[in-house]
């Protein structure tokens, strides 16, 4: 993807995925990395040094990301830090002119991201949160094979695998939850064009696990078309291990779609279902963290078209997926999706400290009509 316009970059986290942002970002035609933040600065300027770009600006606080946008004339922010950091990281961006692209979570928690909803639509400008797996060939395959099945009644991902981390996902009370299972549920959302309705989740840590949290979880979630999505997973399982995008059964009306995670899917249906309709086309040539981005640049030059994919507004509903099972495995009950948005949107009221986005927050509906639409009307609805 070649942009029209140069577009002037900040990136934010100079880490093991902003490392690969950089490389990705300094090999488009048409962008180009203008500035660098990172706590760490061995890392921000090992990072600044790795592109061929002169001049590039290095801070080490996000209290000087604004300072380094309006030092460097950046329009775009590109959000590869931890978790905990999207919020201030994007809020400031927003406030100071520039799209964002950042990477999943879009924050540390719903109320977070509604905020940053709100700041997209305060100030115009778009945020997309790059879910990887999005921009995945084979995915696009498994939703064209969805098409010819009829009606889409059962999804099912397996994933056991048995990595030693070491490190922050050890000590974490939900590794598996909170870490991985954000891609999954995005796919299956994806997959069964239908958002989630209640979640009833069981999570565990098997007996010889290495993390301190639980490591296995069962999920099934109720979708607004009536499928029922189930997630059963291990990250302590050794032997016979799945891929790292997990196993997928999809089954409608006509049959079934099966797919490994990491090579074509194969149906298994009748004679008389006629071939599936091409992959769905998300303009963007190219898969992984590069699809995204030239899927966000696509956006930028042309905002009146909808989508693009992880649009933040309809991001926001894999990780209340989220949030939502590991607040059922704690309560060892059913929970319905909406409450949880509710409660949220009261947290990102009661937290917002810029006045515009509190403005905005207040006057939604009900939250999920409120993403539902906005996710509809895409880039062209959020730039007016
Ligand atoms: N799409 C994928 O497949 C995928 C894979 C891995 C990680 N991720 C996501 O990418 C993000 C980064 O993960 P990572 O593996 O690169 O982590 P990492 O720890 O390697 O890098 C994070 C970087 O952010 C910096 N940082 C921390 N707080 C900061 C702050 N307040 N301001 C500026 N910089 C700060 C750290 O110093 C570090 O260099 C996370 O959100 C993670 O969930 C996505």
């Amino acid at each position: 993807m070649t942009s029209a316009t140069e577009r002037r970059v900040v990136v934010a986290g100079a880490g093991n995925m902003g490392r690969k942002w950089i490389a990705t970002i300094a090999g488009t035609p048409g962008a180009r990395v203008v500035g660098i933040l990172d706590v760490d600065l061995a890392a921000a300027t090992a990072a600044a040094r790795s592109i061929d770009s002169p001049g590039v600006q290095v801070r080490t606080d996000v209290a000087d990301l604004a300072d380094l946008i309006a030092t460097t004339g950046a329009d775009v922010v590109m959000d590869a830090t931890i978790p905990a950091a999207h919020h201030p990281v994007t809020a400031i961006a927003l406030r100071s002119g520039c799209a964002v692209i950042g990477e999943k979570p879009a924050a540390q928690t719903v109320a977070q991201a509604l905020s940053l909803c709100a700041g997209a639509e305060a100030y115009e400008r778009l945020v997309l949160v790059s879910q990887s797996r999005r921009y995945n060939p084979h995915v696009d395959a498994l939703v064209a094979h969805g098409t010819v099945l009829g009606d889409l009644g059962i999804l099912q991902t397996d994933f056991y695998r048995a990595p030693h981390f070491g490190g922050f996902r050890e000590e974490m009370d939900h590794p598996l939850l909170l870490d991985m299972a954000i891609h999954p549920f995005d796919t299956a959302r994806y997959v069964l064009g239908a958002e989630p309705v209640s979640v009833f989740c069981r999570s565990f840590n098997p007996s010889w696990s290495w993390y301190r949290g639980d490591a296995a979880a069962v999920a099934t979630f109720e979708m607004d078309s009536g499928a029922q999505y189930t997630y059963n997973a291990s990250w302590c399982s050794d032997g016979a291990e799945t891929s790292w995008n997990g196993s997928w059964r999809l089954n409608g009306t006509h049959g079934t779609v099966l797919w490994d995670g990491e090579s074509d899917p194969v149906p298994d249906v009748g004679p008389q279902v006629p071939p599936s309709g091409h992959a769905a086309d998300h303009g963007a040539a190219r898969s992984g963290i590069a699809g995204a981005w030239d899927a966000f640049l696509a956006a930028l030059e042309a905002p009146r078209v909808a989508g693009p994919r992880g649009h933040i507004h309809e991001n926001v509903l894999s990780l209340v997926m989220v949030e939502a099972a590991i607040a059922s495995a704690r309560a060892g009950l059913p929970l319905a999706i909406d409450d949880l948005l509710e409660r949220a949107r009261e947290r990102a009221l009661a937290d917002e400290t810029d006045p515009v986005v509190r403005e905005r927050l207040a006057c939604w509906g009900p939250v999920r009509e409120h993403l539902l639409a906005a996710g509809r009307a895409g880039v062209a609805g959020v730039l007016g």
